[in-house]
């Protein structure tokens, strides 16, 4: 057989998988920026958010980035260019940028998209390059592309004026089993594998998997709920500064706090908004929208506290009893959606105990999906990690100043969320779709 006309067969459906893979991640953005009015996508809505148009321009170079011109096997890896590189331009300043507009986003975004599936052809993912095996470095496109469907699900949750009319075609279910919140697990300790090693997924951040030591401990077998919160709220949760950190304290008072964000009072009662919604809040969901500071206030009134971690990673992931290891709280099944509140068309948390099948081996329920948790733990590289592809990612946040934050929102989609997936913010910052539940010593 003449060489043009050979197969690749392993290739080929490496290909084949990542090609969809890609197609898949731009159809969701396509469809979370439909209904976005072009005013709504070209301004610059908070100087926490980036105009939605800066996302899908930042989302197509960095494609270009990586799948473009940083798969040619070069040792010296090139950087974003432009408008688009996020350390020179901060969220703040880039309203000021001179951006494009919807129709000449989305045409970049083809055009760049097009000279991809034209490179894809020419590469050998099958051959030792970790960037390239397994097509690596296109699962990280398309879990950057997720990742940023997320930050402008919180931008268009942010923004004032007209509600942004969430396309929901989701429809959560309602509890089917009783999950008693506030009772708490227990968790033997002893060494728990932490992380992973996998190459074709996971992020430098997440390698690689090491023993940690952990003492027993106890965990909430949900997250906190709203109506738990606003018993906290109710007993002066938020006047008592012996609850508080010092930063906690001052974040509160600097920021005239008295409930979590989007919470609104309407005569005695409070209401919340999640997009184009507003309602009485439910007791009965995860409470969604807090800092770092006041998950941290709540577990100290609570009489407990935030669990670290690799607690939280241990209690989603690790049966004691077998010792098996869990890629996600109901076992290494992807994703289906029975099984979380994830993927963002619910565009909504559920109430707890609406996903029987999303418990851990332990005994935790909803540690995947909902909200995501805030940790006690700063972000850090775990013993031995290594950058890879690039230190922007992860390395360069690397320090005190952030916390860590496990288990994906329902604003997550799928492919960007597992037992070991971290991500990290600000202790003041509550725009994400962010919750908790707490832990204490055995
Ligand atoms: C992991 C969510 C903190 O949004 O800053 C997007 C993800 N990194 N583009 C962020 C990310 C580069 C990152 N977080
Ligand atoms: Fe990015």
């Amino acid at each position: 057989m003449a060489e043009s006309t050979q197969t690749r067969p392993g290739v080929d459906k490496i290909v084949e998988r990542v090609v969809a893979l890609l197609r898949e991640a731009r159809e969701r953005t396509v469809r979370l920026t439909g209904p976005v009015t072009d005013e709504d996508l070209q301004l610059q809505h908070n100087p926490l958010m980036s105009p939605i148009v800066w996302d899908l321009g930042h989302i197509a170079h960095f494609e270009e980035l990586w799948l473009n011109r940083n798969v040619h096997g070069t040792v010296e890896f090139g950087e974003m260019p432009g408008i688009y590189n996020p350390f020179e331009h901060p969220r703040r300043v880039r309203g000021a940028l001179d951006l494009p507009g919807r129709d000449e986003v989305l045409e970049i975004l083809a055009e760049v998209r097009q000279r991809v599936l034209e490179k894809i052809e020419t590469l050998d993912l099958e051959a030792g390059d970790p960037l390239l095996r397994d097509g690596y470095v296109y699962a990280m496109v398309a879990q950057h592309e997720y990742q940023h469907n997320e930050t402008i699900l919180q931008t268009l949750q942010l923004k004032l004026g007209e509600p942004y009319r969430a396309p929901r075609s989701i429809v959560l279910p309602e509890p089917g089993i009783d999950v008693s919140v506030g009772s708490m697990v227990r968790f033997p300790g002893g060494a728990v594998p932490i992380g992973t090693n996998d190459r074709r997924v996971a992020y430098d951040n997440e390698r690689p998997q090491h023993l940690v030591e952990l003492r027993p401990f106890q965990i909430d077998v949900a997250p906190v709920t709203n109506g738990q919160y606003l018993e906290f709220m109710e007993d002066g949760g938020y006047r008592r500064r012996e609850l508080w950190s010092d930063a906690g304290w001052t974040w509160k008072e600097t920021d005239s706090a008295d409930s979590p964000k989007y919470w609104l009072r309407v005569g005695s009662t409070w209401h919340s908004r999640m997009f184009d919604r507003t309602g009485p809040v439910d007791p009965r969901r995860p409470v969604c929208h807090v800092t770092y500071h006041e998950a941290e206030a709540y577990a100290r009134w609570a009489g407990k506290r935030l669990p670290n971690e690799f607690e939280w990673e241990a209690a989603a992931s690790f049966d004691p009893a077998t010792g098996e290891h869990r890629l996600y709280p109901w076992g290494n099944a992807p994703w289906t959606p029975d099984k979380a509140n994830l993927d963002q068309l619910s565009f909504d948390t559920a109430p707890v105990g609406a996903y029987p099948l999303n418990v851990s081996p332990v005994g935790c329920y909803g540690m995947i999906g909902d909200v995501w948790e805030w940790t006690s733990s700063d972000f850090a590289g775990y013993p031995g990690y290594e950058t890879f592809p690039y230190p922007e990612y992860s390395e360069v946040f690397f320090g005190t100043e952030y916390k860590v934050l496990r288990g994906g929102s329902f604003a997550t989609r799928p492919g960007a969320v597992r037992n070991t997936f971290r991500n990290w913010d600000y202790p003041i910052r509550r725009q994400i779709f962010s919750g908790f539940r707490c832990a204490s010593d055995d």
